[in-house]
């Protein structure tokens, strides 16, 4: 009965349009993934999932489309159990963007690789390539006759990232999509994801250990521990949190740390999260001086 578990600490909320509840993970080797994790995903919101290498951030993420089932646990949907017989049905609603955008590639070119998710869905040659043409507009990519293998870095993965909108996902999840790229390409992809919850209404969860971004993007953040999620909340609150965040093997985003030098004091929803705002409070700071 064990897949039945529901921990006390994570109630089975109505709201929630994921809800990984109370699961484990066990690899062949024995080493644990996860460990009793209790994680959801709300509507038209961005959750970063913030720890260090080896914290259980890619095992959590497999576990939203099924890629993985729990050991323990379960793993609800739009309120539907994930198991062995609908996987095929959830990966119409969850997409998963992998780390590693050569290894979601393989068509001889982008639009091809585009459209391949739409056709396997079972829509018409003509309706794949009007969603691909849809997707590869959102991520901004042209070049759409290229042999995917020749791309950029970033190429590939905005790429990547349109093969999988081209399914029209109602989540959205990304594993660490800007570990090897350029700021501006960093930025790109951070654009994207803040237009597909405003104007798309989807749901992103992100993986991530860049603590700036997560500063920049995220409307609720989860720290990964040891295959645990040991706090969530409002990104001005855990990400203004020092003890906890190297508690977890994390440093505080720059904007933190420099608004933590200027020390002025202000009610945690005023913290500034971007460098605009922390400019706003250095020019206020400044003005006084003089004045
Ligand atoms: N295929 C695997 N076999 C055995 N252990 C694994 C495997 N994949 C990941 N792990 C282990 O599971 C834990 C969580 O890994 P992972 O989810 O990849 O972390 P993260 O994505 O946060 O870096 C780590 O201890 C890692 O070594
Ligand atoms: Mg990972």
């Amino acid at each position: 009965m064990e897949s039945e578990a529901q921990c006390k600490e994570c109630p089975d909320e109505g709201k929630a349009i994921v809800h990984v509840d109370c699961v484990t993970h066990k690899y062949p080797d024995g080493t644990e993934g996860i460990h009793n994790m209790c994680f959801r995903v709300f509507p038209q919101e961005i959750v970063a999932l913030c720890g260090p290498n080896g914290a259980g951030k890619s095992t959590l993420i497999e576990h939203i489309n099924g890629l993985m089932l729990p050991d323990v646990g379960r793993v609800k949907v739009f309120n539907k159990n994930i198991d062995r017989s609908n996987v095929a049905e959830i990966r119409k609603v969850v997409g998963l963007v992998f780390q590693d955008a050569d290894s979601q590639l393989f068509s001889p070119t982008v639009i091809d690789d585009v459209m391949f998710g739409p056709l396997n869905l079972g829509f018409s040659p003509a309706e794949a390539r009007k969603r691909a043409e849809r997707a590869l507009d959102i991520v901004g990519m042209k070049d759409i006759g290229k042999i995917p293998h020749y791309l950029s870095g970033g190429q590939k993965r905005l790429v990547a990232i349109a093969g999988v909108i081209a399914m029209e996902p109602k989540i959205l999840v990304v594993d660490e999509p800007t570990g090897d790229l350029d700021p501006s390409n960093s930025r790109r992809i951070e654009e994207i994801l803040r237009s597909l919850r405003d104007e798309h209404g989807i749901s992103v969860v992100i993986a991530l250990h860049d603590m700036d971004m997560a500063a920049r993007l995220a409307d609720r953040v989860c720290i990964v521990k040891n295959g645990s999620i040991i706090a969530e909340g409002p990104p001005r609150e855990i990400l203004y949190n020092e003890e906890l965040l190297t508690s977890a093997g994390l440093l505080p985003p720059t904007v933190a740390r420099m608004f933590g030098e200027l020390d002025i004091d202000v009610p945690t929803d005023r913290r500034p999260l971007t460098i605009e705002q922390l400019m706003a409070f250095v020019t206020a700071k400044g003005t006084k001086k003089k004045a």
